[in-house]
């Protein structure tokens, strides 16, 4: 456990995430304070965690924290970030999609150490792997302690894992449309949903457990069978224009993070 003291500037779903993962035991931090907003996010985990202070506001969590953690939405960064006044040398992490480093760094005007970090919400199990960017040890270790970390060495590093990120609503909406497809033709949606998330866990666990070297395409012709129904559907789904449909969502979400703040498809 170690004795910095990390400060949360905006209290919502990832800042739970992240202080849960960090405090859980064993505790990897012994200092925790989170901003008052959202209230009962903020007073949830001061209850459920001895070492969550509520701050009375923002520019109190700068003053007294060693690092800061920026976990607002896009869309009010600027309001909530440039009237904070921040020390040089400062660390500062901002999980906050879609913010251009060099904008937050104009927001911000002092000549602060600025990380920037894209955790995933499995965070709270310390099961998430985050990237990050640029390198920095201290970063590095507090979501090492939460799953993992890749490390960028440069900004495009990071906006292409942020973009391969941005597939997690797709992931459900195959299963989504595999569950609706065999319910529509008769199956039972508890048989549906009981046999679909055990076998995508699986093949996911597979990916996960084999070796660095081992390419995904390598991983996709050991799980087709030549001639067999596996195979069938791979080469279905490719003529159908399902791998360029993804390649086409890949390259636009690039295209969303590379214009930077604010996402126009995001409302406020
Ligand atoms: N959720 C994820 O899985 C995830 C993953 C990676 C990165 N992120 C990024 O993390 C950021 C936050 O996302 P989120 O999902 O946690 O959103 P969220 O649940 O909406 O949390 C944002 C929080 O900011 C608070 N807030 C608004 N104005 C504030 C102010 N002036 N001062 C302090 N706090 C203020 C909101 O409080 P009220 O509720 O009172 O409005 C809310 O609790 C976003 O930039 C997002 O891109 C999220």
């Amino acid at each position: 456990m170690t004795g910095q003291k990390v400060g949360f500037i905006g209290t919502g779903t990832i800042t739970d995430a992240i202080v849960r993962g960090l405090l859980r035991e064993p505790a990897a931090l012994s200092h925790v304070v989170v901003s008052p907003r959202n209230p009962d996010i903020a007073a949830t985990l001061a209850k459920d965690f001895a070492s969550v202070t509520v701050a009375v506001d923002n520019q109190s969590i700068v003053k007294s924290c060693d690092t800061i953690v920026l976990a607002v939405r896009p869309q009010v960064a600027k309001a909530v970030v440039r009237p904070l006044s921040f020390q040089n040398g400062q660390a500062v992490i901002s999980v906050m999609a879609a913010t251009d480093r060099a904008t937050l760094l104009g927001w911000i005007g002092s000549d602060v150490r600025l990380t920037q970090a894209f955790p995933q919400p499995f965070v709270a199990e310390r099961r998430g792997i985050t990237a990050v960017y640029p390198r920095d040890h201290e970063t590095a270790a507090i979501f090492e302690v939460l799953g993992g970390v890749v490390q960028c060495d440069s900004g495009r590093d990071y906006e292409l894992l942020a973009a391969a990120s941005s597939l997690m609503a797709t992931y459900f909406g195959i299963m989504d449309v595999v569950a609706e497809w065999v319910t529509g033709k008769g199956l039972s949606r508890d048989k549906a949903r009981s046999y679909l998330a055990p076998l995508f866990s699986e093949l996911s666990r597979v990916a996960q457990e084999a070796s660095s070297g081992v390419p995904f395409a390598e991983l996709s012709r050991a799980f087709a069978t030549r001639g067999g129904l596996n195979e069938q559907v791979l080469a279905d789904f490719e003529k159908n224009g399902g791998t360029d449909a993804l390649k086409t969502a890949l390259d636009h979400v690039l295209a969303s993070i590379e214009k930077g703040f604010p996402p126009e498809h995001v409302k406020p």
